[in-house]
């Protein structure tokens, strides 16, 4: 029978009871769940609730119970509904009576929120530094491969030339931002709600604040109904991790795309690529895919959680038991992506040959062209047209803009000089983007010392 069977004169049926049960989850949470008891036990004998000598009881075969679920030893029942009666419960077998104070001016459901907001922060704390690795690497690649030029891309065609630096630290400011949005989730649950009972709050003069302190927790939560019963903190943590994610499944397809023998930009290392089982020739990005493809999950972890939370009254309902699955699972999702892209983009051979070859088709120096007539007085919109026109010319030779002689410029407007190659060239028409944030190379060495000093900033010793 249950901790809670006193009024009941039949127990569950063994369907409902693995059906209502969360221990196969929250199991997860045993450490947060052993955290909190220590230090609730410990408040409750400093305010004379219970007796120290329980107290220590307590702790002691608490610290016991830790080894025997670090060891592997502890025998989990699903006829405990949750990680918090199955500790309670062989607690009090192990050590009497003093088990049976422990849940003394608590209830599961300021427990359960509690252990929560403790795992979540855990698990923020791990996604902080993957992120750092990540922008690590990405800043890596942007310092090793300064002078590299691509075609800079809209609507996937070729648009501007960029430098390779810039479009790495594209990824870097992305990522600099989820960095951001983690540790606000990781603030959103830096609050305690023990203390808050089942709902209402207790009777007993609880010491909130020394427990807050023991488990190092920024603040106490302000009302009890709003502490047991609201998962804002999770959402904010499934949220950025679905925004992370995103942003990995945008670099992962451009590394699909970019491995390809059409563009050839970068080359995957082995320990990154999968074969056929039917094609001898093959290596695939597979995961690279694989990352692009588990967003979904992501992205539906957090749906979940909000649709599940919508139309709650105040204040616990067993709905909320389903709150953890989803942030375990979105946390853990991109802790393995952000783990797997890190060493994807790390091993990769970065190819700057097809890169320029690619950069000298597709007219990507027709912006400068018509900058270049409008510096000389032209309306923008008339040059714009002039080398549209020019852009037409090649299309019917099938040359590049840099084929053609300065007559054949002259021929559709007499403002162009001899100076007209200059711009043609991808290194000068990439250097003279010199406006902050652009892809001029001086911009760039700015940028790079931004991002320098953005992940110094956010360096978590
Ligand atoms: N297993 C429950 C959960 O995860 C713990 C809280 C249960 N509280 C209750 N009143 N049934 O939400």
């Amino acid at each position: 029978m249950a901790l809670w069977s006193g009024r009941f004169e039949e127990g569950v049926s063994e369907f409902t009871q693995e059906y209502g049960a969360s221990l196969p989850v929250d199991k997860a949470m045993y450490k947060q769940d052993i955290a909190g008891s220590k230090a609730h036990a410990t408040m409750l004998a400093a305010q004379g609730v219970i007796s120290s000598a329980d107290a220590q009881a307590i702790c002691a075969g608490l610290d016991d119970i830790e080894r025997t679920i670090d060891a592997g030893e502890f025998v989990f029942d699903i006829n405990d509904e949750d990680i918090h009666m199955a500790i309670e419960k062989v607690l009090t077998e192990n050590i009497g009576e003093a088990g049976a104070r422990l849940h003394t001016g608590r209830s599961r459901n300021d427990q359960v929120a509690t252990d929560s907001r403790l795992f979540a922060k855990h698990l923020c704390d791990g996604l902080l530094d993957d992120l750092n690795d990540l922008r690590a690497v990405l800043l890596k690649l942007a310092e090793d491969n300064f002078d590299v030029i691509l075609p800079g891309y809209t609507h996937l065609q070729h648009a501007q030339p960029v430098l390779f630096s810039h479009h790495m630290l594209a990824y870097f400011w992305m990522f600099t931002r989820d960095f951001a949005r983690v540790a606000n989730a990781r603030a959103a649950a830096d609050v305690l709600p023990l203390g808050s009972a089942a709902l209402a709050g207790t009777t007993y003069p609880l010491n909130r604040q020394m427990v807050a302190d023991a488990l190092g927790f920024a603040e106490i939560s302000k009302n009890s109904l709003d502490a047991v019963s609201d998962r804002d903190f999770l959402l904010d943590l499934d949220y950025a991790c679905a925004v992370a994610m995103m942003h990995l499944s945008r670099l992962c397809e451009e590394v699909v795309l970019w491995s390809t023998s059409e563009f050839g930009f970068i080359t995957l290392s082995d320990a990154f690529s999968t074969g056929s089982s039917i094609m001898p020739q093959k290596k695939n990005p597979d995961f690279a895919e694989l990352t692009r493809g588990k967003t979904g999950r992501v992205v539906g972890d957090l749906v979940a959680l909000l649709v599940t939370m919508k139309s709650l009254p105040l204040a616990y309902n067993k709905d909320l038991q389903e709150d953890k699955e989803g942030a375990i699972d979105a946390a853990k999702t991109l802790h393995d992506a952000l783990t797997c892209v890190s060493g994807m983009l790390a091993t990769m051979r970065v190819n700057p040959d097809a890169m320029l070859e690619q950069a000298r088709k597709g007219y990507l120096a027709a912006t400068d062209v018509a900058d270049y007539l409008a510096k000389k007085g032209l309306p923008f919109r008339r040059a714009h047209e002039v080398v549209g026109h020019l852009v037409h010319t090649c299309e019917q030779r099938g040359c590049q803009l840099d084929d053609l002689s300065l007559d054949d410029f002259k021929a559709e407007c007499d403002l162009f000089e001899a100076d007209i190659t200059r711009q043609l060239d991808l290194p000068s028409i990439v250097a003279a983007r010199t406006v902050p944030g652009g892809t001029g190379h001086e911009a760039v060495r700015v940028q790079l010392q931004q991002a320098k000093d953005a992940l110094q900033r956010d360096s978590r010793g």
